[in-house]
């Protein structure tokens, strides 16, 4: 990843944020002093840690940290942060959502932590095809997660190098994506039997409640874009879910941010999948159907409404992630494009609800509408597959 043009974690004058943040990046510091002979024994460490600041947003902020002199780091600390304006327990905005809140910041550090060993856990240091972010330590004092640092493209950078759009393309070459699709699929079949789902709470465990949140999305977007533009799509959708999915849906403990996003591909092939959150359990095709959705909406598929990415190069991936995750088991494609077409309303009302006012809001209720014009498609895509798919065998 970039690091920003701060070279190292200076400081300005004492304000209460400022020596907070001083505060949490001496612990940094001390927890990677004590553990680097353990952590990185063939390292021979030159004096103290030095500390180089990533990124700092709203929710997260990222630090490097080098032990040598090397240009690479060996730490990757992930400080989580309240959001300036978080309501705790509530979501801003207005949008329907699946989860019933936000986490407490306190909370998500632990969890992640405890995700990322699960992970390590699950994957043997042979594996030809896995591997996983070794996660260091937690800080919980200071909502803090220390791990390798990885140096690695993510699997939405080396679908970015396969653009059909130049512009799009990052300006440095990429390898290939072979396989990496099924791998990640194969990995999700092995987390899901991995995390116990008695540990964390239930959502949409029942297919009633599945189909009142695709009505609530669909309610949502007629009021925010008018009924003509979302036309028939959530009424479509809330009977296929009625007609297609178990009263019961078999759960399983979620990722909660399942994307190629947050897959590294290692230059030797192997696929790590990071930055888990399970915190709940949830219909065994959640996590699924979000790789799906994320895959096939990329920002610059949506915004240039399919320029990207071919059908067929879509479909590809699609295949590889779905024959990766059932195996040899028979792939319930009925149910699972029924999720994706509920996941598929939450990124569109997500869209529509990060609206600015003045002329960017101007620019970007042009751009929404666009973009709507786009998902509808997607949507009503998804309809038509789950019709098929449940219409039987064709008569002879
Ligand atoms: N262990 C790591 N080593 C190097 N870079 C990392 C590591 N973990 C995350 N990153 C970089 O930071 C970005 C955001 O990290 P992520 O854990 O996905 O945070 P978020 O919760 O904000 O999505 C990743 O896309 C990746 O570029
Ligand atoms: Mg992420």
């Amino acid at each position: 990843m970039a690091a920003s043009p701060v070279p190292s974690a200076g400081h300005h004058r004492g304000s209460a944020e400022d020596e907070q943040a001083r505060d949490v990046e001496d612990a940094i510091v001390r927890r990677v002093a004590e553990g680097a002979a353990e952590w990185f024994p063939q390292v021979r460490t030159g004096g103290a840690p030095r500390l180089r600041r990533l990124v700092v947003r709203p929710r997260a902020a990222l630090y490097a940290v080098h032990l040598d002199e090397s240009p690479v780091p060996h730490v990757l600390a992930k400080l989580r942060r309240d959001a300036p304006g978080d309501v705790t327990g509530r979501w801003a905005g207005t949008r329907p959502r699946l989860a019933t809140g936000p986490l407490p910041t306190s909370e998500t550090a632990a969890l992640e932590f405890r995700g990322l060993s699960a992970i390590s856990a699950m994957i043997e240091p042979d594996d030809p095809e896995l591997t996983a972010v070794r996660p260091l330590a937690l800080l919980p004092d200071a909502d803090t997660i220390l791990m390798d640092y990885v140096e690695a493209d993510t699997l939405r950078d080396r679908m970015l190098g396969r653009s059909r759009l130049p512009l799009a393309r990052p300006g440095w070459r990429r390898g290939p994506e072979d396989g990496q699709w099924q791998q990640v699929g194969a990995w999700l079949r092995r987390y899901q039997q991995t995390m116990p789902t008695t540990e964390v709470p239930a959502r949409q465990a029942r297919r009633e409640e599945v189909v009142e949140r695709i009505t609530a999305y669909g309610e949502y977007l007629g009021a925010r874009l008018g009924h003509r533009a979302v036309g028939d799509i959530a009424r479509r959708g809330a009977e296929l879910a009625s007609a297609v999915l178990p009263e019961r849906l078999p759960l399983a403990v979620v990722h909660g941010d399942f994307a190629p996003r947050n897959v590294f591909v290692f230059p030797d092939g192997r696929s790590a999948v990071f930055d888990p959150m399970p915190r709940s359990a949830a219909p065994r095709f959640d996590d699924l159907a979000a790789a799906l959705v994320a895959m096939r909406l990329l920002g610059v598929q949506l915004h240039t409404r399919g320029a990207a990415f071919s059908r067929q190069d879509l479909a590809r991936r699609e295949r590889e992630l779905i024959d990766g995750y059932f195996g040899d088991e028979q792939p319930a494609l009925a149910e699972l494009h029924c999720y994706q077409l509920l996941l598929t309303l939450d990124r569109w009302s997500a869209l529509v609800e990060e609206r600015p006012a003045g002329a960017r809001g101007q620019l970007r209720r042009m751009s929404v509408r666009w973009a709507s014009g786009f998902l509808r498609g997607e949507a009503g895509r998804l309809a038509d597959l789950v019709e098929r798919e449940t219409a039987g065998p064709l008569p002879r």
